[in-house]
């Protein structure tokens, strides 16, 4: 038997020497240590030995194993080692080959205007406040002194969910929001989408989007309305900026009123930006109606405050020089890219 064992072991050993990649070793060593290996096969044939025989072959079957053990395990360290060396040789990586190039995006006009416009009132001390995009008709309209029969009410105009839940067709329900939530002084913006069931041309789109702002508090006048607007159209238009106030009527304010701006392309000579009009119609704007106030639980015997509201498109296509309000939708990268 011992002659068995020695034959397993020389064996063996010639074979793991034999071996040239990993797989073969892992084989040849089921063959001889595995559950039906050769070594294995002797061990249970122990059972037919003598007592005396018996802890003498076993010790020795345990060393040849332990033996055959460190061959294999020396033996795999070898074979990984020329099997990296070999992959280092063939797979070699040119680290001068140019890299996959990753486009970085930019921010959308719509955004930069956003983020511009923000920037400036809160330079000014104004918070930045949110409200729904599916919002209550209350909100929307009521609270906001516009009664049921008023034109922008039709379902021509305003996009319905339901008789009273509907796509807001101006940020100015977020005035009635923060009113409600909030004590005086009052100084917010809000950039936000706006929806309208306008067809789609160059000047149209039936989703756009609006800054809305508000200021409440003890004897807020037109003055700081003026002073607020002009401060903000010389900072984002440019400092030369003159602006020009026109009698209106919106159902919140009153008086109200629309403003335009001098053309900050030509300063107001007459071009292609002003249609030769030298002035651009930039927002609308007024005192806030005391009906408003006391819909949203406001003495406007204590408080007064001014509101506005324009389009950020607007402001994007004249800054940009943007002929087609479309553009702005259509996610082209080749016109994405140029801002
Ligand atoms: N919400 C108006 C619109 O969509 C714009 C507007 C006008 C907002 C006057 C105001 C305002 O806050 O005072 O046409």
């Amino acid at each position: 038997m011992k002659e068995e064992i020695s034959k397993i072991k020389n064996e063996s050993l010639e074979e793991i020497e034999k071996c040239s990649n990993i797989q073969d070793l892992n084989e040849c060593k089921v063959r001889y240590l595995g559950r039906k290996g050769a070594l294995t096969v002797v061990l249970r044939g122990m059972g037919a030995l003598s007592p005396e025989e018996r802890p003498v072959i076993g010790s020795l079957v345990n060393l040849v194993r332990d033996e055959l053990n460190n061959a294999f395990e020396q033996k795999q360290k070898e074979l990984e080692k020329e099997e990296l060396l070999k992959k280092i040789k063939t797979e070699n990586i040119d680290v001068t080959e140019p890299s996959k190039k990753i486009d970085l995006g930019s921010l959308h006009p719509i955004t930069q205007i956003i983020d511009e416009v923000s920037e400036i009132f809160l330079g000014m001390g104004y918070e930045i406040a949110d409200g729904p995009e599916v919002e209550k008709a209350i909100y929307n309209f009521d609270k906001l002194n516009t009664p049921p029969d008023h034109p922008a009410r039709d379902i021509q105009d305003t996009f319905y969910i339901t008789d009273d839940i509907l796509l807001r067709s101006q940020t100015s329900p977020v005035q009635a929001r923060v009113m409600e939530n909030k004590k005086p002084p009052i100084k917010i913006i809000c950039p936000g989408a706006v929806y309208r069931s306008d067809s789609i041309d160059s000047t149209h789109s039936p989703v756009f989007h609006q800054v809305e702002g508000l200021v409440i508090d003890k004897n807020i006048s037109m003055t700081d309305l003026k002073g607020t607007l002009e401060m903000f159209a010389k900072k984002c238009l440019g400092k030369d900026t003159k602006l020009r106030f026109r009698p209106h009527h919106f159902p919140f304010t009153e008086p109200s009123a629309e403003v335009d701006v001098s053309c900050f392309v030509c300063g107001g000579k007459g071009c292609r930006v002003c249609k030769n009009e030298g002035w651009i119609e930039l927002l609308g704007c007024g005192m806030v109606h005391p009906n408003v106030l006391k819909n949203c639980v406001i003495d406007p015997e204590i408080y007064s405050g001014f509101a506005f509201g324009f389009g950020v498109e607007r402001i994007a296509m004249a800054k940009f020089g943007i002929d087609d309000m479309r553009l702005l939708y259509e996610n082209d990268v080749r016109f994405l890219k140029q801002f």
